[in-house]
C-alpha cells in the first residue's frame, strides 16, 4: 500500500511520507538537459513524453513517496483563451485582463481538448511509477489563478487584483466562478485518468484580509472540493492556502480538504493545536533551510517530527524547492526522515 494514501486515510506512519513541492525542476541537472529539448515552457508542459520523463525523475533519483504531475497552474488560463508565456529569468506573462469584457471573451469550450496531453501524460504515468508511488494532480485555486490573469504575470501583493475584486465584486465573482467550474471539471478529469490525490495551490492566500479570504479562497474551495467530491468520493484533497496564518484554522474546518499543506512561517505548536485536529497536515521546513544544509536543517526535521509526527502527517516543505538546493541536501533530508 502507498504510504500517502495511507495517510491520508488517517494512518499515522512511521517515518512519515515525503515529497516536496516542486520536486522536479530545475535544482535537477537531468530536468535542466530536458528543459533544453523544448521551445517554450509550455511546449514542454504539453508533451506527454517530457512532461512524464520529468515527473519521473525525482522518483528515479530520491524514491520519494509520490510523484507531483509535471504541469503547471497557467495552463488554465491558457486552456480558456488567455495567452500566457514564460520569459525566461523572469517568470510568466499573460495579457492582463482588464474589466468584465475580457473576462466575457475567455471561452471554456475547448478547455479538454487544449488539456489533452496532460490527461496522457497521467495515463502513462501510472503504469510507469513504483508501485508504492502514489500520484498527484494538481491545479491552482481559483483566487491565484486569478491574480495572475489580472496582474498579467507576478506581482508582489497583488494590488491590482484586490483592486478589481474590490471595486467590482460582480465582475470578479463572475471570472471566479468561471475558475471554479473550470478547475472542477479539470481536476475530476485528472482523477478519471489515475491522479491518485489532488493538491490545490492558493500561492497568494495571503494577501486578504478575512471577510476576502473567506470570499475569495474558502468559497471557490468549498465548491470545489464539493464538485470533485461528487464524482470520486474517496479521493483525497489537499489544500495549500499559502500565507493563509491564523485562517488556516477556518481553512481546515470549512473547505472539505482532507489535508492542509503549511507554509514555512505557520508556528508548529499552534498548528498541532488548531489545525491538526481537523485534518491530514502537510509540510513545512523552510525551503532556505533545506539549501543552507548542515546542523540547521538536522535540528528544523528534527523539530517539525516531533510537534506532528504522533498524528498523520505528510512531510513537505512550506513551499516550492529553490532551484540552487544541492542535490546532497535532498539527499540527508530523507535520511534524516528515514533512520528515524
Ligand atoms: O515539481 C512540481 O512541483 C511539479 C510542477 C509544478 C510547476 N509549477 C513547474 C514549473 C507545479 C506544481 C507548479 C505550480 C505553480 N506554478 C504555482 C504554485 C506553487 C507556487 O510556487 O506558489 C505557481 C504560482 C505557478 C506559476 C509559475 N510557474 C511561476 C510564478 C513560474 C515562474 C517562477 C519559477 O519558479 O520559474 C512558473 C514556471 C515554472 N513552473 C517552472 C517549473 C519547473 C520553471 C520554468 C522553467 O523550467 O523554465
Amino acid at each position: 500500500m502507498k504510504s500517502l494514501l495511507q495517510t491520508l486515510n488517517g494512518t499515522t506512519n512511521s517515518p512519515p511520507p515525503i515529497w516536496l513541492m516542486r520536486q522536479a525542476g530545475r535544482h535537477l541537472k537531468e530536468y535542466k538537459d530536458l528543459r533544453s529539448q523544448a521551445k517554450t515552457f509550455l511546449d514542454f508542459c504539453y508533451s506527454p513524453d517530457m512532461a512524464v520523463e520529468a515527473t519521473l525523475q525525482p522518483i528515479r533519483r530520491y524514491g520519494m513517496d509520490a510523484a507531483i504531475l509535471f504541469s503547471d497552474i497557467l495552463v488554465i488560463p491558457d486552456a480558456l483563451g488567455q495567452h500566457v508565456s514564460f520569459i525566461p529569468g523572469q517568470g510568466p506573462l499573460l495579457r492582463a485582463l482588464n474589466g468584465r469584457g475580457d473576462i466575457d471573451q475567455l471561452d471554456p469550450s475547448n478547455l479538454h481538448a487544449h488539456l489533452a496531453p496532460i490527461y496522457e501524460a497521467i495515463r502513462r504515468l501510472r503504469t510507469q511509477l513504483p508501485e508504492t508511488t502514489a500520484l498527484i494532480g494538481f491545479a491552482g485555486a481559483p483566487w491565484t489563478v486569478a491574480t495572475y490573469m489580472i496582474e498579467g504575470g507576478g506581482s508582489r501583493d497583488c494590488q491590482k487584483t484586490r483592486t478589481f475584486a474590490y471595486d467590482a465584486q460582480d465582475d470578479f465573482q463572475v471570472l471566479i466562478d468561471l475558475l471554479v467550474d473550470a478547475t472542477a471539471s479539470y481536476l475530476i478529469r485528472q482523477a478519471d485518468e489515475g491522479a491518485e490525490v489532488i493538491q490545490i495551490f492558493d500561492s497568494w492566500a495571503g494577501v486578504l484580509p478575512p471577510t476576502q479570504f473567506d470570499n475569495w479562497v474558502i468559497k471557490p474551495f468549498q465548491k470545489i472540493v464539493a464538485a470533485v467530491k461528487a464524482v470520486h468520493a474517496d479521493l483525497p484533497i489537499i489544500g495549500f492556502p499559502k500565507g493563509a496564518g491564523l485562517g488556516y484554522a477556518r481553512f481546515a474546518t470549512q473547505t472539505g480538504v482532507d489535508a492542509v499543506s503549511l507554509d514555512s512561517m505557520v508556528p508548529l505548536v499552534w498548528a498541532a493545536e488548531n489545525v491538526q485536529p481537523h485534518t491530514v497536515i502537510q509540510g513545512n521546513l523552510d525551503n532556505l533551510v533545506l539549501r543552507s544544509g548542515g546542523e540547521l536543517l538536522e535540528m528544523a526535521v528534527q523539530e517539525i517530527l516531533s510537534v506532528f509526527s504522533r498524528h498523520p502527517f505528510i512531510f513537505n516543505l512550506g513551499n516550492g524547492i529553490l532551484p540552487d538546493t544541492p542535490v546532497s541536501h535532498v539527499e540527508k533530508l530523507l535520511d534524516i526522515l528515514r533512520r528515524n
